[in-house]
């Protein structure tokens, strides 16, 4: 119920009536429907500064809880997207494609895709956001590159998007700041994982991107946020749903997240390990992943006749270079510096690191991705709290994949710290997270599981 108060002018200049938060926070609380009048209300009335954050939490803990129907899923999405400005289309005058993934860990796939995709003819616009829960974010990931701005003016990204026809930026003040605040929110109270708060978060950024296409990453298993494969099912439909009604072609893909992806964990060791990738190398999960997904842009942006020549042009850019060069000319554009010819890139690498081995021998059955991306916050390599600068250098590197077979003090993975402690804490993780078994326990998902589109 919207009830009186003085709102302020409302941007046709009429005054707007302000809602009560704790009677919206306690309306949702117990299942109750919002009207659009009230929704827009609390919303609006938290970016005007009149709902704190502690009446925001308890509101996203209620949504987390009760869910949203699709008129209040739709008022979310239009308050986040018109919170902030709607890109131009700039750009070359190619396609306008990005893609998007719900979250995971290791999944360092959005630093190949974008070069990778710009080679096929596209244009990328990526926006992208930062760690979330356990999962690691693409800007944290750039940001471990020397120099590196993900802050950039949406002039300077229009302009790279020109020159280089791929950009990565996160999410200015002018660019959706309702999700940029909730996000941020959301990560540090226990309420990332929500149908409808992950659709929201994701469409109002891409929306505003304004794309000819749209691929969705949808991860499915222990470590995605929506771990079942019918809720990944549910969460993609309400995506393609919230793009179709606004005239985005949006394509979802489902993939494995029961195990991480690639063999690193942690920010300056993902951003390598995805540099090996764009030179045609890298662990070849992560090359199918992004082949798949490169597949997928290049058929929405119309520059392939189908899947397969995708998947075919994708493998050979990754394999003459040109990707890897092309993400070089973006790291320039955007500040930073890397020196391939160096070893370590020239990326900061931590002080220390400690092989963990196996304490039996055995079959790798399982490795949680759960306990690895937790793992890596209590090292300092993500936030607890939102105001948190992170160390970029540590992390995971693992040695074994699921289905290895193991002798009792085999090396299954590295840790690298910024301390003795840190090590300690993670080899205590990796034993967590790397179940040496008997025998196979239940069989990986297969890495591309489904594909649902309008
Ligand atoms: N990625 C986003 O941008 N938002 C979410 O809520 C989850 C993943």
């Amino acid at each position: 119920m919207v009830v009186g108060g003085r709102g302020g002018p409302a941007k046709s200049g009429v005054m707007r009536t302000r809602v009560i938060p704790q009677q919206v926070i306690a309306r949702k609380r117990d299942g109750h429907a919002l009207s659009a009048h009230e929704l827009e209300g609390f919303l609006k009335d938290y970016l005007d500064g009149h709902v704190g954050d502690d009446q925001m939490a308890a509101f996203l803990m209620a949504v987390y809880f009760r869910g949203l129907g699709d008129e209040e899923l739709d008022v979310l999405v239009e308050v986040m997207l018109h919170s902030g400005r709607v890109l131009e289309r700039g750009g070359a005058g190619a396609p306008r494609v990005d893609k998007h993934s719900t979250g995971g860990v290791g999944d360092k796939v959005s630093l190949v895709l974008a070069p990778l995709a710009a080679e096929l003819g596209l244009v990328v616009p990526m926006m992208s956001g930062r760690g979330l829960g356990h999962t690691g974010g693409t800007l944290d990931k750039l940001e471990s590159i020397p120099g590196f701005r993900t802050d950039i003016s949406l002039t300077r990204f229009d302009r790279i998007l020109r020159e280089v026809r791929c950009a990565m930026i996160g999410q200015t003040e002018e660019i959706a700041p309702l999700d940029r605040r909730l996000y941020a929110l959301r990560d540090v109270t226990g309420t990332v994982p929500s149908l409808p708060l992950i659709t929201a978060s994701i469409m109002s950024k891409k929306l505003a991107e304004s794309l000819d296409g749209l691929v969705l990453d949808v991860k499915v298993g222990e470590g995605a946020f929506l771990s079942g494969i019918e809720e990944a099912r549910a969460l993609a439909r309400a995506m393609v749903g919230v793009g179709g009604a606004r005239g985005l072609s949006v394509t979802a893909v489902l993939t494995a997240m029961d195990r991480p992806l690639g063999r690193t964990v942690g920010n300056a060791l993902e951003v390598r390990e995805a540099l090996g990738c764009l030179a045609g190398g890298g662990p070849g999960d992560l090359r199918e992943v992004v082949t798949e997904l490169a597949a997928e842009m290049a058929l929405a942006g119309g520059v392939v006749a189908d899947l397969a020549e995708g998947r075919r042009r994708a493998w050979e850019v990754l394999a003459g270079g040109g990707a890897l060069e092309r993400f070089e000319r973006l790291v320039v554009a955007q500040g930073g510096s890397l020196t391939l010819s160096q070893a370590g890139y020239g990326l900061p690498a931590a002080p220390v690191t400690r092989v963990v081995a196996a304490n039996r021998e055995g079959v790798v059955a399982g490795i949680d991705p759960h306990a690895l991306g937790y793992g890596v916050i209590p090292m300092g390599g993500g936030r607890t709290r939102q105001d948190q600068d992170i160390d970029p250098r540590v992390g995971f590197e693992m040695l074994v994949a699921v289905g290895d077979l193991v002798s009792r003090g085999d090396p299954l993975a590295v840790v690298h710290g910024s301390s003795r402690d840190d090590l300690f804490i993670g080899a205590r993780v990796v034993h967590e997270a790397v179940t040496v078994a008997d025998g196979p326990e239940a069989a990986p998902l297969p890495l591309v599981l489904e594909r649902i589109t309008a």
